[in-house]
């Protein structure tokens, strides 16, 4: 019998975060202060971000020591099992093993608490009392509401309005683990009155609620802002992913030939695949798959630029595929794949030929995750489906060259709080959506006058 799942035992738990910067084969271009054209100080962060997250965002170091209070809080569910997807491989009756590492065994369900619980360490180490963020699909804001709880801060969430009306449940995990979270757009705050005015069903967008936490963090001394994708430091974070996977894979004598994530901000999929992505520019010859929807096609479809972070312009600009900050994509399940821009470090990745992107629309995404569910028994996140059908695309595309094929992928999170998105499909609601060129355009207008990457 195969080995179904690979266990690593605690004391394997990473003790350091793997940083691909050192490793980039040309540097990134840095982000730019808005006002002055020049990359931003260390100060110019400080009202948003503790200084010694700031630091980490800009260190070239290739390893980061983990807080030995953070591997304590890792250890409630690290390392993560490596499971085989043998049931799933029979049934795609393909040349190929699939593996993926099952990051849904967290207590709020995805790899989100990676980050959530540095952060929160960090925070506290600075003298920080409170968190504010926004989430998407609410996996973020339950993760940093469950990190927060238990290095004691307080926290509130600003959640998208589509979200917050499809997914109650993830509003009571936060409120479960003491946190505040609200409906965004609200009229507490100057962007959110700004959405509002012009639209007052806006159904919201992470651009926007990104926008109202930046907003509030400033307000408070006690305060600062917490981002659960995109920015450098999130992306280290998260390496535990395929730093864990890498040992698992070797003790099984295996190491993959596909390496595939799906891609919201970037971060299950940078943590998964950039300690593979190192061995890659040091000459191993893997294919490196990041998945988004047809619907917000950021990487396949948005241009590589400078632009914001977030809807009401605050953040620095950031050098990174997007599809401009004021663009607000359709109400699609996968929520946390609704962003306009994707991680600096993913999209020069891109640019650099190490990481192949692709577009799946959410019919195809739900068609693999019931595929999935029905074989290997565990019920995918909408977001995680992005993942699992560029999968199967791989494992039939291998079929059809007649190639045998490691297939390693991330299975970032659990879907047991988003049924109704399963039976919005199961009823035959859900329908293919391509975002029309147009609208891309239109979008596009927002970053027309800022500065280009040279
Ligand atoms: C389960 C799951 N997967 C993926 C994502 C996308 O985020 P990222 O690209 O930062 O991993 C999210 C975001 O909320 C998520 O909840």
């Amino acid at each position: 019998m195969t080995t179904k799942k690979t266990f690593l035992s605690e004391e394997f738990l990473p003790k350091q975060w793997y940083n691909l910067n050192a490793d980039f084969p040309k540097p990134m271009p840095p982000p730019l202060h808005p006002g002055t054209g020049k990359p931003p100080t260390p100060e110019d962060f400080a009202p948003i971000f503790p200084m010694n997250l700031v630091e980490q965002e800009m260190t070239p170091a290739r390893w980061v020591d983990i807080p030995a209070e953070v591997r304590e809080v890792y250890r409630i569910w690290r390392p993560t099992p490596l499971y085989r997807a043998d049931r799933l491989e029979k049934a795609l009756d393909a040349p190929v093993k699939i593996y993926f590492k099952n990051e849904g065994v967290s207590p709020p369900g995805s790899h989100k608490p990676n980050t959530a619980v540095a952060q929160a360490w960090y925070n506290k180490a600075f003298g920080v009392k409170r968190l504010v963020t926004e989430t998407g699909a609410g996996q973020w804001g339950s993760a940093l509401a469950f990190a927060t709880k238990l290095l004691g801060l307080e926290c509130k969430v600003f959640m998208v309005r589509v979200s917050y009306d499809q997914k109650p449940y993830r509003r009571l995990m936060m409120q479960t683990w003491g946190a505040e979270c609200v409906a965004s757009p609200t009229d507490t705050t100057e962007a959110g009155r700004k959405i509002l005015a012009k639209n007052p069903d806006s159904p919201g967008s992470l651009g926007i609620a990104i926008s109202e936490a930046i907003e509030q963090a400033v307000q408070r001394k006690d305060t600062r802002y917490s981002l659960g994708s995109v920015l450098n430091h999130v992306m280290l974070h998260q390496t535990v992913i395929g730093l864990e996977a890498k040992k698992q894979l070797e003790a099984l004598g295996d190491y993959p030939d596909v390496v595939i994530g799906c891609a919201g901000g970037g971060s299950n999929f940078a943590g998964a695949s950039f300690p593979f992505i190192a061995d890659k520019i040091a000459g191993k010859q893997i294919q490196v798959i990041a998945a988004e929807p047809t619907s917000c096609p950021t990487m396949t479809r948005g241009p590589y630029a400078y632009d914001f972070g977030d809807t009401n312009q605050t953040t620095p600009l950031l050098p990174m595929h997007t599809l401009g900050h004021d663009f607000v994509p359709a109400p699609i399940h996968a929520g946390g794949l609704r962003y306009h821009g994707m991680a600096p470090m993913v999209s020069h990745a891109i640019r650099l030929g190490l990481i192949e992107p692709v577009a799946i629309d959410q019919v195809e995404t739900f068609e693999s995750g019931l595929l999935f569910a029905r074989t290997e028994g565990f019920i995918p996140a909408p977001e995680t489906n992005h993942a699992i059908a560029a999968v199967i695309r791989a494992a039939k595309q291998a079929k059809e060259e007649g190639k045998q094929k490691t297939i390693f992928f991330n299975w970032s999170g659990h879907g047991l709080v988003d049924l109704a998105a399963y039976d919005a499909y199961l009823t035959g609601k859900l329908k293919p959506y391509s975002l029309p060129d147009e609208e891309i355009q239109r979008a596009l207008k927002a970053i027309e006058k800022l500065p280009k990457i040279a």
